[in-house]
């Protein structure tokens, strides 16, 4: 079986970095916010052009915290995207605040700009657009709306750390940005780690309290804040990992291109990359019909694939009661995206492999065969 990520391809040629920065947190002994953390913060700042850097404990934590360091309340509307994994709209409700979903831009599975502008009312506080499988989203667009309401925006860029928009970088675009080191994102560690990042010094004085249950200084408990700090351990496997992040960047970049140009020529539907960003490919997704089959054809085939969503949130027993009854576009992409292996270490030959399985499987969408599917469907 093909690996759908392969850390261990990424840990072969990073082993003397990552075991060296691990080896001198196992040495210095400490444990909690050592050197490593401050050391990350610099480096990741200065990476993506943002002032501030908070490392904290997952990305999870890093959009709660946010949320938080603006002091969002319960009953309070935060606008964001159905169609992204649950730890978006679960800080949101975590707060007592309300989730409220718009659609979709079909093309690059992100929130749609111009469903946002409908959404915004009286209670809106901030507005939570995703950067989904790695591409930001329009984010001149949602910042204007933002701007003329007055409303801070949060960046869930959990999957695009490395992404770039008219020359900016992911998590410097708005109000916060915050990212996940999951293991399999773009930059990962090995176990749970996240940052934010913002301009605003007093947002980030604010996420560097909660993160430690709200102290200004030891036992000052200046605020209500968690338990959120991300380990020096972890802090140390990015450092390791930063080494070669740039190179990984041109990869993935490189990957996705080759990817965009045989799946094109097969005349398969995939997510757009708008020219004015790029993404980190956190994820390649592809759109099928008949998915299930497609899936276990290509299982069959040594190719492992992964659906990233297959149920919009406002569909979700926990998120309907409060939810719009329809986001077509949501809904649509739910059923038919399907993520192809993807990472740095993706050859060219195995890549050929999954698209040609892929083409074998998947009946190429053409205007004829639109026209004319039962004599194609028939003659497969
Ligand atoms: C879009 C999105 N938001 C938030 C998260 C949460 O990040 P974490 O798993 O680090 O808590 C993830 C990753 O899993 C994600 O993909």
């Amino acid at each position: 079986m093909i690996p759908f990520i392969d850390l261990k391809a990424q840990y072969s040629a990073l082993k003397p970095d990552i075991d060296l920065r691990i080896q001198a947190v196992l040495d210095h002994g400490q444990y909690i916010m050592g050197p490593e953390v401050a050391e990350l913060e610099a480096r990741l700042a200065a990476f993506s052009g943002a002032k501030h850097c908070v490392t904290v404990a997952s990305g999870t934590e890093a959009l709660l915290i946010a949320l938080m360091a603006l002091d969002i309340k319960p009953g309070d509307e935060i606008v964001t995207s159905p169609f992204t994994f649950a730890a978006t709209a679960e800080v949101i409700a975590l707060l007592g605040a309300k989730p409220v979903f718009v659609d979709i831009e079909p093309d690059t599975c992100n929130l749609d700009a111009r469903a946002l502008a409908r959404a915004v009312g009286p209670r809106t506080r901030a507005i939570m657009p995703v950067s989904l499988y790695g591409q930001p989203c329009d984010m001149d667009a949602i910042n204007a709306i933002a701007d003329a309401h007055r409303l801070p925006v949060i960046e869930d860029a959990a999957q695009s750390f490395g992404a770039q928009y008219k020359g900016r970088r992911s998590c410097n675009l708005s109000t916060i940005g915050c990212t996940s080191f999951f293991p399999s994102k773009p930059l990962g560690c090995y176990g749970d780690g996240g940052a934010l990042f913002t301009n605003d010094d007093a947002i980030a004085q604010a996420a560097r309290e909660i993160r430690v249950h709200g102290q200004s200084k030891r036992y000052v408990h200046t605020r209500v804040g968690v338990g959120g700090r991300m380990d020096t351990l972890q802090c140390a496997v990015v450092l390791g990992k930063l080494q070669r992040f740039e190179w990984e960047l041109e990869q993935r970049a490189a990957i996705g291109a080759r990817y965009d140009a045989l799946i094109d020529a097969a005349g398969i539907d995939r997510v757009k990359v708008r020219p004015d960003r790029s993404s980190v490919f956190a994820q390649y997704t592809v759109f099928v019909d008949d998915r299930a089959r497609v899936q276990g054809e290509l299982q069959a085939a040594g190719v492992p694939t992964a659906v990233h969503y297959p149920m919009p949130l406002h569909l979700q027993p926990a998120y309907r009661e409060t939810s719009p009854p329809a986001l077509p576009a949501s809904e649509s992409a739910a059923t038919r995206v399907m993520s192809l292996p993807m990472h740095p270490d993706l050859d060219h030959a195995l890549q050929r492999r999954i698209v040609q399985a892929l083409v074998a499987s998947v009946r190429p969408r053409t205007p004829e065969s639109d026209a004319r599917p039962a004599e194609l469907d028939a003659a497969r």
